[in-house]
């Protein structure tokens, strides 16, 4: 009975596997003969019921056709494999000549790309770029400059003072020091702290430490307590420059801010020079810009160094009787990136609007 069930088994077994579709048909299969509860496998669980010599007969012959059903399914079972492996192979051929996706990453700011050719421009002119303190002190930023307190020049520029708690108070310079505006507290001033209106400071602080002559640019951040608008921000970019030497003139500062526009601006420009008044300069003039034909556009301040400024500084003025002369100019790079890339209003540069910063 149980010899006719075996042989009956495997042919029925066999005929499924040969009917077998697909993967899953053949995993139905071994599990109704093979598995846990296949009907194989309950051949073999019921061996023990037996007298000895049934019990190995049967036991060899299931022992056979089990083999032989294995050897079945997992050839299928390969073939099958192959098959789909061959299929996805020939659906997910790579066209190796199509363009590649772009990869996005992030870019400079516009502000830094401007900063950053401006400063290669000045290099190739034998500038250094130097760079200075956002917190000023009053010393640095008005006193030194030729801006006297309670002058009516230093209202061109409105200030963000800055409250200095005490125990802040006892981690900054001491008055007498250099760094602190020594000299400044020496001739009675408070020690005041802001947030630096221009980089103008930054001149004071270089011929402090450096003797002349000198090249040197000072690209930075400003701040100023006013109203915004279209061309007016609360923080601004500034570029200021400084030429100290025997024998500097306003006609060299031309030659060299008409060369720095032309590069920059990678275009015929004409400049000129309008006279103006800044406390730390005399005579002070007003640079306008314009590309052939059209607008003129205020660029920036400038003018010769005036000689309170060498003084505060520890300089000693007047080139003809042995001291020094210079001119120095304020640019805002703002400004200088609006007029490249014709901007027309400063507060995109601020704003983080990704369409904005995108084009660049
Ligand atoms: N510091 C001036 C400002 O912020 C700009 C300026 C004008 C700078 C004339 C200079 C200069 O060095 O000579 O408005």
């Amino acid at each position: 009975m149980a010899k006719i069930n075996l042989k009956n088994l495997k042919v029925e077994a066999k005929k499924g596997i040969e009917k077998a579709d697909n993967l899953k048909d053949l995993d139905e299969i071994f599990r109704k003969y093979l598995g846990k509860k296949g009907k194989i496998t309950l051949i073999f669980n019921s061996l023990k019921k037996l007298p000895l010599n049934k019990r190995k007969k049967l036991g060899r012959e299931a022992n056979l056709v089990k083999i032989g059903l294995e050897k079945l399914i997992r050839e299928k079972t390969q073939k099958f494999k192959e098959e789909i492996r061959a299929e996805s192979l020939g659906k997910e051929k790579i066209d190796i000549t199509r363009p590649g996706k772009k990869v996005k990453i992030g870019h400079l700011h516009p502000l830094t790309l401007v900063q950053r050719e401006v400063e290669e421009i000045f290099q190739s002119m034998g500038f250094s770029v130097i760079t200075g303190p956002e917190v000023e002190t009053e010393w640095y930023n008005f006193d030194a400059l030729n801006i006297p307190k309670d002058h009516p020049a230093r209202d061109m520029w409105d200030t963000f003072w800055l409250k200095v708690e005490a125990d802040q108070r006892a981690r900054l310079p001491s008055p007498e020091s250099k760094a602190s505006g020594g000299q400044g507290y020496q001739r009675g001033l408070t020690q005041k702290f802001l947030l630096r209106t221009h980089t103008s400071p930054v001149q004071i602080r270089y011929m402090e430490k450096h003797q002349p002559p000198l090249r040197i640019i000072v690209p930075g951040r400003c701040f100023r307590h006013e109203a915004t608008d279209a061309s007016h921000e609360i923080q601004f970019y500034q570029l200021e420059g400084l030429v100290v030497d025997k024998n500097i003139s306003a006609a060299n500062f031309r030659a060299i801010i008409e060369e720095f526009l032309k590069r920059f601006l990678k275009t015929d420009i004409e400049i000129r020079l309008r006279p103006s008044f800044f406390p730390f300069t005399e005579p002070s003039f007003e640079i306008d810009v314009r590309r052939k034909k059209g607008k003129w556009v205020e660029m920036m301040g400038a003018g010769m160094v005036h000689p309170n400024v060498f003084k505060a500084a520890g300089l000693i003025p007047n080139a003809p009787a042995g001291g020094w002369q210079g001119f120095a100019f304020g640019a805002g790079l703002d400004r200088l990136a609006m007029l490249k890339y014709k901007i027309n209003d400063i507060r995109l540069f601020y704003s983080g609007d990704l369409r904005f910063l995108k084009q660049f």
